[in-house]
């Protein structure tokens, strides 16, 4: 039975994955409502049929937000997204991660939010895995403060499930990438690479460059949560591709698509990065029939030539 419902609220909906998500819900006609500090959001990348509202997840006057627009559901993304920030300031991460989402609950819980969504790390909650790719079930041993308070979040889900009724889906992403990344922050050593090969200034390489990650386009994100809403069902998901891709091969990859004179250069390797990481999908295959659609080639290639119009 199709679930009926038509408001929907997105924290964090002006940034990379938010807006892109957006941007799909208003082609299937839901009302979106997008409340953002604009800390690295952009007000730009919402489509005037959004109603946005500049807030911090932490304010109290949130509730009034929840009370006008009475969201069915809510995409909670909105977070201090850099771990190496979270490892100098992990009191100024748990207060966005931990506090702010806890902000989010209690009005969810309050206005009665029939399910909330929310934007896990599939990439730092299970630490150093033994099992790679790796599944829902490892044990989560997150290495950052980030990670912990991606943790923490879920476990108050379940608690508000178990004591309020609020469905809840935790989406553990692997390291998204696509068009509207930040170039500037850590997260995205795509949109980096991307941006600097552009304006042909140098780009270094961390350590060997052997180290790998999961990479999933911003698309197959976006299909996922879309799917997790539509879905009866509740619970932690991984969200990733089960391919383990290394820096140096999107280094050359990138020179390539962008024709970069660019030379390979290495410089320190970051203290305590993890040297592998990828998730396995089977558990969201097949509860939601969702597979990544994207190759990572072919992800890259639109990636770059949003970068390219972008200039
Ligand atoms: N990009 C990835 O690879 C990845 C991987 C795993 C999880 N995630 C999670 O997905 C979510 C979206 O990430 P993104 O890559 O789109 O990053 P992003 O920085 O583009 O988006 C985050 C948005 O939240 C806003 N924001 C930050 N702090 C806020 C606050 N206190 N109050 C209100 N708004 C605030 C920012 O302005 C921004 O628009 C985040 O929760 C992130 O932790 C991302």
């Amino acid at each position: 039975m199709p679930k009926l419902f038509k408001n929907i609220l997105i924290t964090g909906g002006a940034g990379f994955i938010g807006s892109n998500l957006a941007d799909k819900l208003l082609q299937e006609n839901y009302n979106v409502v997008v409340v953002d500090n604009l800390s690295a959001g952009k007000k730009e990348n919402l489509d005037k049929k959004v109603k946005f509202y500049k807030m911090d997840i932490g304010d109290k006057k949130i509730s009034k937000v929840f009370a006008k627009e009475r969201p069915d559901i809510v995409f909670h993304l909105a977070a201090q997204i850099n771990v190496r920030d979270s490892v100098k300031d992990p009191i100024a991460d748990a207060k966005a991660n931990i506090l702010g989402s806890l902000n989010i609950l209690e009005s969810c819980k309050n206005y009665n939010v029939k399910k909330i969504i929310f934007s896990s790390s599939g990439g730092t909650i299970y630490g150093s895995a033994s099992i790679i790719p790796t599944p829902e079930s490892s044990p989560e041993i997150p290495e950052s403060p980030y990670g912990i308070a991606k943790l923490s979040v879920e476990k108050y889900l379940n608690y508000y499930h178990k004591g309020f009724g609020l469905e809840f889906i935790a989406l553990r992403f692997a390291n998204v990438y696509g068009p509207r990344q930040n170039p500037k922050g850590e997260a995205g050593v795509v949109a980096i690479f991307t941006d600097k090969m552009l304006a042909k200034k140098e780009v270094v390489i961390n350590g060997s460059g052997k180290q790998t990650r999961d990479y999933v386009f911003v698309d197959d994100v976006v299909s996922a949560c879309i799917l997790s809403m539509k879905s009866d069902k509740i619970g932690i998901f991984n969200v990733g591709t089960g391919m383990e891709t290394d820096v140096n091969f999107i280094f050359a990859e990138i020179k390539r698509l962008t024709n970069s004179d660019c030379m390979e250069a290495h410089g320190q390797e970051n203290i305590g990065e993890l040297q592998r990481s990828c998730l396995d999908f089977a558990k969201i295959k097949n509860s939601f029939i969702w597979t990544p659609k994207y190759d990572f080639k072919i992800g890259l290639e639109k990636t770059v030539i949003w970068f390219k119009n972008k200039k």
